[in-house]
This record gives C-alpha cells, structure tokens and sequence, in this order.
C-alpha cells in the first residue's frame, strides 16, 4: 500500500482572535467551498456555524456536555489554544466504491477550559473538507498541575446541535433505541412525527422510540435552494449511537445518545475522543453519494495481514424459510439445514461459481429463541442431529465452496461473548471463513439496548475476536454503521436498516422508492447487506394465505447489485427460483464485489439513481438504474468507458408492459456494441430497473 503522506503542523494561534469581546475563528476546507465559525463568546458559550459556498447552512449551534460524573455541565469556557493544521493523504482501502481515496482536510483544535476552573477540560476538534465537516470532542489526558482534570465519566447527555438553516425537506426514520428497521418518511422538518410514522409500522416487533420530535441519523436533508446535506456520525467507538431532537420553533436538532439499562449515556475515561459528528454538504445529489469523507474520518486499517480478507458472492438456505417452505426449527420433515437439502444448495454454489452458502437454523436452540428472553438458547457448536457438517464441510470444499456461519444470538449477547473463542475455533475446523450475526429480540440480561455504548462495544469485540480468527463478520440487527469498516474490513456488511427480506412482512413491508432513499441515509455509513435478487414476486409459493410480496420489477432487483454498495452480496432468492431465469440470473453471476472506480450518474433521494462502477483490476464496467413508484427515461452517455475501447454492452431492461405491481415478472435482454461515445436511452418501469454490463471486447 502507497501512502503519500503530507502532514503540516501549521501555526498555533493562542487567543488570537477578538471581536466584540467574543473570541472567533474561522477554517475554511482546501477548496473554500466548506467553512466553519467557531466562537466562544463573552459569557463562555461555545458555538459553532457551517457555510457552503458562502450561504449558511449550520446557524449558531451549541457544544458542550451534561455528566452525572462528576455532577458538572461543560458549557462555560475560555479557550487556551488553537491549533490548525493542515492534512493531505491518499490511502487504498483493502476492498471498496474506489481503490484509492483522498484524504484532504483543514484541521481546527480548540483547547478548552471550565470558566470557573483552571484546568484543560474539554478539546473540540473540527475538520473541513470540502464536502462536509466533521467534529468531535476530546476529553484530554491529565496532565500536571491540574488537580481536577477529569479521569472518569459519566455522560448524562452530549449538548451538540445542529441548527438548521429553514424548514428543510428531511427523509427520516423515528429515533429509537433498539431499532433501524423502518420505512422512511419524507415530509418538512416541521411535519416530522415519529410516534406517528412509528406506530403505523406493526411488523416491528421490537421498537424502543424516543418520541414526537426524534429521528435517526444518517438524516439526510434537501433545503428549497436546492443544497444536500447529511447528517450522521463516523467512527462511533466506545459510545453510544446518536439520534437527533428536533425543535421545531427554530428548527435544531440536539444530540439525545441512547441510554444504557440505568439510563446513563457512556462511562468514559479520559484521554477520550467521542466519535465524529458529520456533516455532508453539496448542490448535488450524487456528491453525497459519492462522499468519502465519513470513511476518511475512521482510523486506517488495525489489522495489518488483510491476505485473508475477500469480498465475497453468496446464496443461502435461508429465504426458503422466509417464505415458508421450511424452517429454522427441527420439527417434523420441514426442517430446512438438512445435510441433503444443503448439498443442492452447495451444488447450485458451485455450477454458478459463488464464494459462499449461508446456512440458518443448523444449530441447537431455534426452538426456543425468539421471545422468551432466555439467555443460553445457542452454543453455536452443536449441529442438529439430520445436519451433517463434518460430510457438508467435505462436500462445499470439493466443490470450492464455503459454507457460511449463522450466529443468531436472539439477544444474548453475553452469552454469545461467552462462546466466542470456542465458536469461531468451530468455524475454522469446519473451512468456514465468514458469519452472519443476529440480534433480535430484546438485549438481555441486563436490558441494554441494540444501539447503546455496551452493545456499540460488543459489535466491535465480534469484529476483534472474529478477525483473530481470520474471520469476515457481517450483522444483522446491530447499531447504524459509521465507516468502522475502514478500520476492521474484516466487518464486510451489516443489516441496520429495513432490507430486502422485509418484502415478506404482512403490513407495510417495503414501498418501491425504500431503495432510492437508503443510499443517501443507512449506507452513508457502510455497506449494507440487502440481500437482493428476488425473482418470484409473489410470496405465497408454499402457503397460498399470505399476502406478502416484492414490491420491484426483475431488472430492478438486478440494478440493486450496482445501486447497493456491498462487499458482500447475496442472491437471496432459492436455486428453484432463479432456474426459472437462468439469462436474467447471468447478470447476478457477472457482478463483481470489488470495484476500481464508481461514477454516481445522477440521483434523487426518493426518486431515482444511476450509479456506474469499474470492476476490481479489470476493465469491465457495471451499471445500475433504479426509479421509485414512478417509470423514468433517461439517457446515460457512456463517457465513463476507456477511450477507444469497444464493450459488449448486455441490457437488462424492464420489458413493455412491465410494472411492480402488475407484471414485475416482464424483462428483456438486449446486447448492444458500445464505445465511450455512445449514449444509451433507458426505460425504465414503474419500481422498476435496469443493469448492463460492459466487458471490453
Ligand atoms: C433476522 C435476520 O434479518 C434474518 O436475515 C434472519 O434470517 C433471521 N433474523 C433469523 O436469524
Ligand atoms: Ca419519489
């Protein structure tokens, strides 16, 4: 890994700055466009404020804390120092949108102390990049001569806000302490309702919401100017998830962190840097999408050998029990993880060249893991009796296929912490290399919550332990990513918000725009694993009573390989289904993981977005288009392509006629020759979609 590297300690400014009394400084991002105001005015208020190409976008907002240890409120300072400085690296992620990333900012660190006290207290560290900001605070280490600098504490709330600028259309979710898994809402800051939107959302069956005014991050936001601005958080650490409490009268959000089971917010020892709050900001959609700058604020890569580290295509014995041809208990003959029922599997993995098999309920315990708020249900080494794994681990590895772990821990994560060595030791003598975790249901024993700091530190714990093992980790049910994978990218994906699998809820289930917003809200802070591929639309192949279905055409689930950044994706549908559509299924094949270079097109949150990527040290290229409830036409110039290079271009496009609704079912394929002068006309249908490949001839 090339690393150019230009670190300048510029100047430090001490009290530099007085007008009118107030103390203020400014840093601008290296292009100008992005600036930050940092005040600290006469009666020891600290603020700050953010412009965009000289408009105000963040209006005075506060900084400070409240802790329940020692019982004192930050909020009073006198600056001791500031610092700038200036940072310019380009780093390669192990796997990635890009295989090499700028990391150019404008640094500002303010030295604080308590009005009343002598000691340096608190730091707040800003960094400007010219998409967006980023701060966090720092409680420094103790140094000498300052007798009542703080060592340990506890965080009653963070007092960060983040004044908006107007009355600006967000796409939300309602704030909540145990889950992301909701639908998003679009409407005025002054319309947000959580409870509302909340309670409509039935098939939840764990929610923890905050109330009227709260909202989840990544919160993205549209001003009537036309600006974009995300808001969320990077490198959450040690600390719990932040959501967001809007004030409707002047349009601010404060911080409101989740609680632990006492109802503290975070116990920390000092030196300590709370995670990053961000602030994404452009007059384009696609330059958010197109953001590095939550990844750029997440610590390099702790793990130093990443040889064993892959992005990796799976299907799984999994979506079969989702619509109920089998299950995750043993109970009579429809147990699905049966040695027989996975060799078909493992087979299909193979003629189809894909790197792994899920398999769910393979071990001891789904008889009793949902509900009753036990806390042993699983060991995670114990097969049931009609699964063979020691014949499955011979079998996928003849066949150059590994089998994918499940760890459903239905809550416990005490006890899965209690199993880990032995659990992941299990997976390397049975060939596996990669897990999927699960969380659902209440946190027990203690009763913490999915996003609080003790859970945010056990996610992170999976991630170390797992990577001892030469493990890929991947969760379901865990805190909102914050580009945490930069600094573990042995933790490949995670669920965190309201997948694909959700098609099969009997209520709202997924709306077709879901997929247009999610880019610019969940995945902002990582990949996700969405588990696309659909291919059977209506869900009641084995049980004619439900109702459930997917809410997309065919192509579109194709295009979601492309819209959906992951280095780990699934053909969630089963080897029965996609037989059916062995040319569209092609495409699912051809898709890479890993990409060299990624072009966002155009994009809309809620409407629409093309994205094109380069595959990973190849010259093929890869796009996808997607559209919400309405169909779209759009011409695509194919400038992105080598120049003077032909490409076979494969078009998988919605067919006349095709329509979510009425016939999702309708594709067509098309092959096309095409140069990087070649502009495409793409048509596609209502929740509908379209995705090409480009191999170079
Ligand atoms: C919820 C997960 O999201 C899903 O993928 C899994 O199959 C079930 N839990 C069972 O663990
Ligand atoms: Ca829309």
């Amino acid at each position: 890994m090339s690393i150019l590297k230009l670190f300048q300690m510029v100047f430090c400014v001490c009290l530099s700055i007085f007008i009118f009394g107030q103390q203020r400084k400014i840093i601008s991002s290296p292009n100008n466009t992005v600036s930050v105001r940092v005040s600290v005015a006469n009666n020891g208020e600290a603020t700050y404020e953010v412009f965009y190409k000289d408009k105000i976008i963040i209006e005075p907002s506060s900084l400070g804390f409240s802790l329940n240890k020692p019982k004192i409120t930050l909020q009073k300072f006198e600056v001791i120092a500031v610092d700038s400085s200036v940072f310019d690296e380009t780093w390669k992620p192990v796997w990635g949108e890009v295989s090499s990333i700028r990391n150019h900012y404008k640094q500002l660190k303010i030295r604080l102390k308590d009005k009343n006290k002598a000691e340096n207290l608190l730091n707040i560290i800003f960094r400007v990049f010219d998409d967006g900001v980023g701060f966090r605070y720092e409680f420094p280490k103790e140094s000498a001569g300052q007798p009542n600098a703080l060592k340990h504490l506890i965080v009653k709330d963070e007092l960060t806000t983040f004044n908006l600028a107007g009355n600006h259309k967000a796409f939300w979710i309602p704030g909540d302490y145990d889950t992301n898994e909701y639908l998003y809402n679009t409407t005025k800051l002054s319309e947000i309702d959580a409870l509302k939107a909340a309670n409509k959302e039935t098939d939840i069956a764990l929610k923890s919401v905050i109330g009227v005014n709260t909202v989840q991050t990544p919160l993205m936001l549209k001003t009537s100017t036309g600006i974009y601005l995300n808001i969320h958080e990077a490198a959450l650490i040690n600390y719990p998830a932040m959501n967001l409490t809007l004030d409707k009268a002047t349009f601010t959000f404060t911080s409101h962190l989740v609680p632990d089971a006492v109802g503290n917010k975070a116990y920390l020892q000092a030196p300590f840097q709370t995670p990053w709050r961000t602030i994404i900001i452009s007059d384009k959609a696609t330059d958010i999408l197109a953001s590095k700058t939550i990844l750029n604020l997440n610590e390099p890569s702790k793990i130093t050998d990443v040889s064993w580290i892959k992005p990796q295509k799976f299907i799984g014995m999994w979506w079969e029990m989702h619509v109920g041809k089998s299950n995750w208990f043993k109970e009579g003959n429809k147990h699905g993880a049966n040695t027989e029922n996975v060799k078909t599997y493992i087979d299909f993995a193979a003629k189809h060249g894909f790197d792994g098999v899920l398999v769910e309920g393979w071990n001891e315990g789904w008889e009793d893991w949902f509900g009753n708020w036990k806390e042993n249900v699983f060991d995670f080494v114990t097969p049931y009796s009609d699964y063979n794994i020691d014949e499955l681990t011979e079998y996928a590895k003849q066949r150059g296929v590994r089998i994918i772990m499940h760890h459903e821990t239905s809550g416990s994560a005490t006890n899965y912490e209690r199993h880990f060595d032995k659990a992941y030791q299990f997976m390397q003598n049975h060939n596996m290399n990669t897990v999927k975790t699960g969380y659902v249901g209440k946190i027990i024993p203690r009763g913490e919550h999915h996003d609080s700091q003790w859970m945010v530190n056990h996610y992170q714990r999976v991630a170390e332990k797992a990577a001892e093992y030469k493990m890929m980790v991947e969760a379901h049910e865990p805190v909102h990513p914050t580009g945490l994978h930069r600094t573990f990218p042995n933790w490949l994906a995670n669920e965190a918000a309201r997948g694909n699998e959700f098609n099969n809820a009997p209520n709202l289930g997924l709306v077709p725009e879901h997929e247009t917003i999610l880019p610019f809200t969940r995945l902002m802070g990582g990949p996700m694993d969405y588990t696309p591929g659909f291919f059977h639309f209506q869900l009641n192949q084995y049980d004619a009573s439900r109702k459930t279905r997917v809410k997309t055409t065919l192509a579109k689930q194709l295009a979601l390989y492309v819209t959906m950044y992951s280095p780990l994706q699934m053909a969630g549908d089963f080897p029965e289904n996609f037989n059916k559509h062995l040319d569209a299924f092609q495409f699912i094949k051809d898709v890479p993981v890993d990409w060299d270079d990624t072009k966002v097109l155009e994009a809309e949150p809620a409407d629409y977005i093309t994205i094109a990527r380069k595959q990973k040290g190849k010259p093929n290229w890869f796009l996808g288009a997607i559209t919400d409830e309405n169909n779209r036409k759009t011409s695509i110039s194919l400038d992105f392509l080598e120049d003077n290079a032909t490409y076979e271009a494969t078009i998988y496009q919605d067919a006349d006629g095709a329509d979510w609704q009425t016939a999702p079912e309708l594709y067509k394929i098309e092959k096309k020759t095409v140069t990087n002068k070649s502009i495409l006309t793409l048509k596609l249908a209502k929740g509908g979609g379209c995705a090409i490949s480009f191999m170079k001839m």
